[in-house]
């Protein structure tokens, strides 16, 4: 009779052991797979920075020399296009065009930077149409190399010829204009040098 009791034990105790196994593997298997994920198999995730999938890299073209410019491309297309379009051509009325803009093609960058850090409100006349609308400023989003590898990209963009933008310009204006939190009006930006 004691050994028979014994006997019905024995394979509950078995299926505790599967489960403490089975626990372990899976304790494991998440362990591992964490740490790959944070490892990358030994890759260094920045090393491939900005691009994280194919697609980005497929519109970055990097195959293209000047991979600077080329950030800024891609960061245009995911951040800006949606309202200036990919084309740079804005939406008539509504969001004011990049392509032949005095804005952007301005000698200096000045005011340009200007309204990329704040952003920009009330009437602005862009290639001959007067636009009334806001843009939201960006200062908080995008760092200095990002706004300088954008504007870099829009200035000479779509037969726009203007000059490249670095981040150090991007730097003075944003340390310039710190206290400031409004968005610019085209008469306060006027005002201002182009390359002040
Ligand atoms: C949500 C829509 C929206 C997004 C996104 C946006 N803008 Fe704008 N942008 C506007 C509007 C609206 C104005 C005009 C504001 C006004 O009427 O005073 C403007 C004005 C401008 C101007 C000055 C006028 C001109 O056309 O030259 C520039 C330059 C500009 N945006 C660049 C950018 C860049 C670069 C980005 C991406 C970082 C961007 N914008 C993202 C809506 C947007």
């Amino acid at each position: 009779m004691k050994e028979l009791k014994t006997q019905q034990i024995q394979p509950a105790k078995d299926i505790i052991w599967l489960i403490c196994l089975l626990f372990i593997a899976v304790l494991l298997a998440v362990f591992v797979r964490s740490h790959i994920i944070k490892t990358a198999g030994g890759f260094e995730r920045d090393l491939y920075f900005p691009f994280s999938n194919t697609n980005q890299l497929v519109i970055a073209n990097p195959a293209t020399p000047n991979l600077f410019r080329e950030n800024g491309r891609y960061l245009y297309t995911t951040v800006c296009a949606p309202c200036h379009q990919t084309d740079g051509s804005g939406i008539a009325g509504q969001y004011p065009p990049l392509v032949g803009s005095e804005w952007v093609q301005a000698n200096g960058s000045g005011r340009l930077i200007r309204v990329l850090l704040n952003g920009m409100q009330g009437e602005v006349e862009v290639a001959g149409a007067k636009y009334n609308n806001t843009m939201l400023p960006w200062k908080d989003l995008l760092s200095d190399s990002q706004i300088a590898a954008i504007l870099t990209f829009i200035r000479s963009e779509w037969g726009n010829k203007s000059g490249d933008v670095s981040a150090e310009n991007v730097k003075t204006i944003r340390d310039k204009e710190s206290t400031r939190t409004e968005p610019w009006t085209a008469e306060e930006l006027l005002q201002i040098q182009e390359f002040e």
